[in-house]
């Protein structure tokens, strides 16, 4: 057995970060001034823990409890201007809601909304959800949203889309079994795939017939892209899955 030193033992006990391509937005042309602001004053009280690498080199899981105390937290991926996330603490305020999104815009707007509505059962972490499911422990979310992913119309794009294995592995891992994940869409070929992958990762479709694709939930509050895709004749569709109870 070669003898090992310790940059060695170190070596093969830190997870090094994987390459991940991200084919979005980091930033658009104008961030406002007010969105600077929000983002200097509130997004360090927000964070839901350490996430980024270069602050949590090892991957250690998140200790929500100490967080967020016993109250079941949900997950929302990709929140966009954040009017949904919002909605969702205000009408839940037994629950907290971890955001992620790494289009700063965007988080800039979440957080104007936050100020406003006075919500205080939000986590907000300003980048990609694959490096958010790195540190969310085992079965420690119960409820996920995926709200418009970026739809990728071309074939040779779709497996940058979200719901292919590199997203619902991990996804499925930090989801609760009996989980509830969410997905909209107004892209036809953005369903047959999720329809396709998301079964193969552990979560089974809780609709009977494509009818109930059409109606939304009952909670619902339509976000910015839906009203983008209604403008250009685009049909929301709504479909609500289940983290089986058995391992994948
Ligand atoms: C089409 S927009 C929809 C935004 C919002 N959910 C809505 O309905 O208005 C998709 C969003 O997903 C975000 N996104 C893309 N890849 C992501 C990733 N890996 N992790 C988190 N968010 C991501 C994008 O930055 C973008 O804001």
């Amino acid at each position: 057995m070669p003898y090992k030193t310790p940059l060695h033992a170190d070596a093969m006990t830190q997870p090094s970060r994987p390459h991940r391509n991200f084919y979005g937005r980091f930033k658009g042309k104008h961030l406002k001034r007010s969105q600077q602001d929000y983002i200097n004053e509130d997004l360090t009280a927000l964070s839901p823990g350490p996430v980024d690498w270069d602050v949590n080199p090892d991957r250690t899981p998140l200790d929500l409890e100490a967080r967020f105390g016993t109250r079941p937290v949900w997950l929302e991926v990709g929140f966009g201007g954040g009017e949904h996330m919002v909605h969702q603490a205000a009408q839940n305020p037994d629950v907290s809601i971890i955001g992620c999104e790494p289009y700063i815009n965007g988080v800039g707007m979440l957080l104007g909304k936050i100020r406003k509505a006075e919500v205080d059962n939000v986590a907000v972490y300003a980048g990609d959800a694959r490096d958010m499911f790195d540190v969310l422990p085992e079965a420690s979310i119960d409820r996920a949203f995926l709200l418009y992913p970026d739809p990728w119309p071309k074939a040779r794009h779709h497996r940058r889309r979200f719901v292919t294995p590199e997203h619902l592995a991990p996804l499925a891992r930090v989801l609760k079994p009996g989980a509830i994940f969410r997905v909209a869409t107004d892209i036809p070929d953005y369903v047959r795939q999720t329809m396709q992958q998301v079964p193969r990762h552990g979560f089974t479709w809780m609709g009977e017939t494509p009818e109930d694709w059409r109606v939304c939930w009952d909670d619902w509050i339509s976000t910015r892209y839906e009203q983008k895709a209604l403008r250009e004749d685009r049909v929301p569709h709504y479909m609500t899955f289940v983290r089986n109870e058995t391992p994948i």
